[in-house]
């Protein structure tokens, strides 16, 4: 019926056997699948080695598992080449990587929106320092995104281009195709934070023909501790490096070193092998699901909650589901989002309350937070249904 069959999927997970609650929390963080702790575990018990560094088989396994799980995450999101993937520690780490890297310099413009998680934010707010601007476009008032106003926003000094893909806030997409054309007409680079698109919809790199794009592992059903930049290859090549040392030179002397190839450049030090090579299996496994059956199963549960819930509480960005895509932001009105998400855990669901970083808007808007509900494909139409009553119940104690 949706292409996949969500009860068998959720067999795959062992936390969910014992769970006693929903678990509404996945644009926070998802749940792991056996097989990728499994995975995991199978670097600690079999081949706990140092990436390829070493001449012995213990380390060449590694290495092979690393270079398997970099062709797994190539795969996912369709680039070119497995030399564009850069193994990070989260797509923070990613951004940040983007932007001390483009080596931008005073009077310099840098465009982002006004709904941008603190990860695509602060690496920028950061670069005023250094005497680069940071011109934030505006939403519409149902905050979706104002091409025009974004068209508005260039000039002769802008350098990139940083836009949320789906925002962590409401669940609303932006027109990333238009974006990149706009951007790409005036010759500047996108970079998109796409950590609540990777997880949860088909993304193909050369189709968008996105320069730069970041997301986290651990939104993705893979181990915390993981993300990755992706870049088109001629970018890689000249962005410059943020954190150096062992493994990203050919060779150095007292006075200066020789870089390694792309990809490795940037990936410092000994990495989370067993995170990667589990990000890797995650990969194989959403793409088994299928994306556009998650994307499809997901902006279904919101249906159910929108449709029920949409006339009693007051849903964060457009009232239309289908924009919002898994998540269900909202609040109770005269209830305080936190004291809202604290009762709904009481009640067995486990969602968010807060400004779930984007600190910003709800600044903007003078708002104190709200409640997000975030759905996976291992969410049941049921628990959906559960939480409106849970909702209702809350709503009726205000009154
Ligand atoms: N980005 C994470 C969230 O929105 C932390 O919950």
């Amino acid at each position: 019926m949706f292409g996949f069959n969500p009860e068998k999927a959720r067999k795959d997970f062992p936390i969910l056997e014992n769970m006693k609650g929903v678990y509404f929390d996945n644009a926070c963080m998802s749940l792991r699948p056996k097989s990728v702790i499994e995975k995991m575990n199978e670097y600690y018990l079999q081949y706990p080695g140092c990436g390829g560094r070493s001449e012995h088989k213990i380390s060449k396994r590694v290495g092979d598992e690393v270079a398997n799980a970099r062709r797994e995450v190539k795969r996912l999101i369709n680039a070119l080449s497995d030399k564009e993937i850069v193994f990070t520690k989260n797509a923070t780490e990613a951004i940040n990587l983007v932007a001390n890297g483009l080596k931008l310099k005073r009077g310099d413009e840098v465009i982002i929106s006004d709904k941008e998680h603190n990860s695509n934010l602060l690496p920028w707010l950061k670069l005023k320092k250094k005497g680069i601007k940071v011109k934030v476009c505006e939403s519409k008032a149902d905050n979706t995104f104002n091409l025009k106003a974004f068209e508005k926003c260039f000039s002769k000094n802008t350098k990139i281009v940083s836009v949320v893909h789906i925002s962590n806030l409401d669940g609303v997409e932006n027109p990333i195709k238009d974006i990149i054309r706009v951007a790409h007409r005036k010759n500047v680079p996108v970079l998109l934070d796409a950590c609540q698109s990777v997880p949860h919809k088909k993304i193909d790199v050369k189709s968008l023909d996105v320069d730069y794009m970041a997301f986290s592992g651990h939104k993705m059903l893979a181990p915390s501790g993981t993300g990755v930049l992706y870049a088109k290859k001629e970018l890689l090549e000249n962005l410059d490096s943020f954190i150096v040392g062992g493994g990203t030179v050919y060779d150095s002397t007292y006075e200066d070193y020789k870089p390694e190839e792309i990809p490795q450049r940037f990936e410092a030090g000994l990495q989370d092998y067993s995170g990667i090579i589990g990000l890797g299996v995650a990969c194989r496994y959403l793409r088994k699901i299928g994306m556009k059956n998650i994307e499809g199963y997901e902006r279904r549960l919101n249906k159910i909650l929108t449709e029920e819930l949409r006339m009693i509480v007051s849903i964060i960005g457009p009232e239309d589901a289908e924009l919002r895509n898994g998540i269900f932001s909202f609040n109770v009105p005269g209830m305080k989002p936190l004291i809202a998400a604290k009762m709904l855990d009481g009640a067995g669901f486990y969602v968010r309350g807060g400004a779930h970083c984007v600190h910003s808007w709800f600044n903007k808007h003078e708002m104190e937070g709200c409640v997000r509900a975030s759905f996976y494909f291992y969410n049941t139409e049921d628990e959906a249904r559960r939480f409106v009553e849970a909702v209702k119940k809350i709503v009726k104690m205000v009154k």
